[in-house]
C-alpha cells in the first residue's frame, strides 16, 4: 500500500462512535504500519540486526514484535479461520507475556537473523491482509471486540516506533564513526516557556478522563491532593547542564541518591549519556550523527538518578507526576511535548482501584508497577498523535537511551 500514507487517518475514530466507520479503522492502521516502515527505511539489513544492549531490541525485532501482537491478540484469538504465517514466529516474537506463551530470552535477540529483514516484510504483508479482511468482514458485534484491542495495537505499535529511534541511536552510538539515522534530523525549534507555573493547594483529579484512548495505567481517574508548588515553564538545557557538571556534578557523593552513586561510578559517568569530550569542549551522538552540544537545547539522555542529583544541586526538586499533569492540562508548560520526556518524582504504581485488563494484555502495564519511575510529556521521537498530558511512560531510575530530561519544580508545604 505504499501512497496510502495519510497522516489525517490518526488518531482513528472514538470507539464508541456509531455507526462504525470501518475505512478509517483501516486507514489508521494502514497508517500506523506504514510509519513503522518508513522509520525502517534508512536502515540496511545489518543496522536491523543489531542489539546493542539488553534494553534494547533490533528494528527488525520490533518490525516484527509488532506484528505478532495483532496476529496474537486479534487474528488468533478471534478469527477462527485464521491461517497464522508460521507459529515458530510466537516464540521469537512473543516479549514479555506469560500467558501467551514462552519466549526467546530478551538478551538474545539479536541473534535471531532468520527471518531475514526482507522475511519480515513478508510476515508484515501477511498480517496486514488478514487485518485488513477482519476489519471489513467482521460483524457488527464481532468489531465490539475488535476495535479496542485493535486501537490498543495501534498504540501499542507507535511505542515501538519510537523505541526503534531510540534503540538505533544506541546501536550506532557504540560505532566510532557515529553514524547518522538522518543526516538532516535536528532539535524541534523550542515554544519557550518562561518562569514558573503556581500551583495551589487543593484536592483536583488526575487520570484519563474517558475522552479518546488512553492506557489501562492512567485510570481510574481519581482525587490528588496537591501541595503548594511551583513548576518551570521550561526544561533544563545543556547550559545549566554543564554548570553543573564544571561544579563538580559528577564527582560529589552527597549530591547523589546511593544506587546512583554506585551506577555513576560503576559505567563512569561524568556526562549525560553519549556525551564526549571533544577538544575543550562536548559533542553527543544524535540521530544526526555526532554533533556539538548545542547550551540552547534540552538535557536529554540522562537517568533519574541524574535528573535528582541536578535538582538537589539546584536546591529545588522535580515535580510529582500530578504536579506536572495540572500545568500542563491547563497549557501552562513549555516544550511539554515533543522534545524530551521528563522524569517526575513519582514512582510508577498503580492509580487507587487500578485493575489491569483481563487475560494476557493484562501484563502490558500491570506488572511493571514496582521499581520504576514515572515520566510525562513526550519525546522528539514520539510519534504524531501518540501522547496526551495524561500519559504515564516508566523506566528504570538508571536508564538513560530514551530521550529524558528533566523540569524543576519547587515543593512547599
Ligand atoms: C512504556 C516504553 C516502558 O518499552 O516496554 C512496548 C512500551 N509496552 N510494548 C516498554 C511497550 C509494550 C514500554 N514503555
Ligand atoms: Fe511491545
Amino acid at each position: 500500500f505504499p501512497g496510502s500514507f495519510d497522516r489525517a487517518a490518526f488518531p482513528p475514530p472514538r470507539l464508541d462512535a456509531r455507526p462504525v466507520d470501518r475505512e478509517a479503522w483501516i486507514a489508521a492502521f494502514r497508517m500506523v504500519r506504514d510509519e513503522t516502515e518508513q522509520r525502517a527505511a534508512p536502515l540496511s539489513p545489518e543496522d536491523q540486526q543489531v542489539q546493542s544492549m539488553e534494553d534494547a531490541s533490533p528494528t527488525k525485532w520490533h518490525r516484527a514484535h509488532t506484528t505478532w501482537f495483532f496476529e496474537q491478540f486479534l487474528l488468533c484469538a478471534l478469527r477462527p479461520d485464521y491461517r497464522i504465517y508460521d507459529e515458530r514466529l510466537h516464540y521469537l516474537f512473543n516479549s514479555y507475556y506469560v500467558q501467551a506463551g514462552p519466549r526467546q530470552p530478551r538478551f538474545m535477540r539479536g541473534m535471531i537473523t532468520r527471518p531475514t529483514a526482507m522475511e519480515t516484510q513478508g510476515y508484515r504483508a501477511h498480517v496486514d491482509r488478514a487485518i485488513e479482511a477482519l476489519l471489513r468482514e467482521a460483524s457488527d458485534q464481532a468489531l465490539e471486540t475488535i476495535l479496542p484491542i485493535l486501537e490498543i495495537g495501534l498504540y501499542h505499535e507507535q511505542q515501538h516506533q519510537e523505541l526503534m529511534l531510540t534503540d538505533i541511536l544506541h546501536a550506532f552510538a557504540q560505532n566510532p564513526l557515529g553514524p547518522a539515522y538522518d543526516e538532516a534530523w535536528r532539535w524541534p525549534a523550542s515554544e519557550g516557556g518562561k518562569g514558573r507555573v503556581e500551583l495551589s493547594r487543593g484536592i483536583t483529579q488526575i487520570g484519563h478522563d474517558g475522552e479518546g484512548f488512553a492506557f489501562d495505567n492512567e485510570s481510574p481517574r481519581h482525587d490528588v491532593l496537591v501541595l503548594p508548588a511551583t513548576i518551570d515553564r521550561a526544561l533544563v538545557t545543556n547550559a545549566q547542564w554543564l554548570a553543573f557538571i564544571a561544579d563538580g556534578g559528577y564527582a560529589r557523593a552527597e549530591l547523589w541518591l546511593s544506587d546512583g552513586w554506585v551506577k555513576l561510578q560503576s559505567e563512569g559517568w561524568e556526562a549525560p549519556g553519549y556525551w564526549r569530550r571533544t577538544g575543550d569542549g562536548w559533542s553527543s551522538m544524535t540521530l544526526g550523527g555526532i554533533s556539538p552540544i548545542d547550551p540552547a537545547q534540552p538535557v536529554t539522555h540522562i537517568s533519574y538518578y541524574e535528573a535528582d542529583a541536578f535538582a538537589r544541586w539546584s536546591g529545588r526538586d522535580l515535580p510529582t507526576e500530578a504536579e506536572w499533569e495540572i500545568a500542563a492540562r491547563d497549557g501552562l508548560l513549555g516544550d511539554a511535548f515533543g522534545h524530551v520526556w521528563q522524569w517526575t518524582r513519582s514512582a510508577y504504581g498503580a492509580y487507587p482501584g487500578y485493575r489491569p485488563l483481563p487475560g494476557a494484555l493484562g501484563e502490558y502495564n500491570g506488572k511493571f508497577m514496582s521499581n520504576q519511575y514515572v515520566l510525562r510529556g513526550s519525546s522528539v521521537a514520539t510519534s504524531e498523535g501518540h501522547a496526551r498530558v495524561g500519559y504515564r511512560n516508566f523506566f528504570y531510575a538508571h536508564q538513560r537511551w530514551q530521550f529524558t530530561g528533566l523540569r524543576l519544580a519547587d515543593a512547599r508545604v
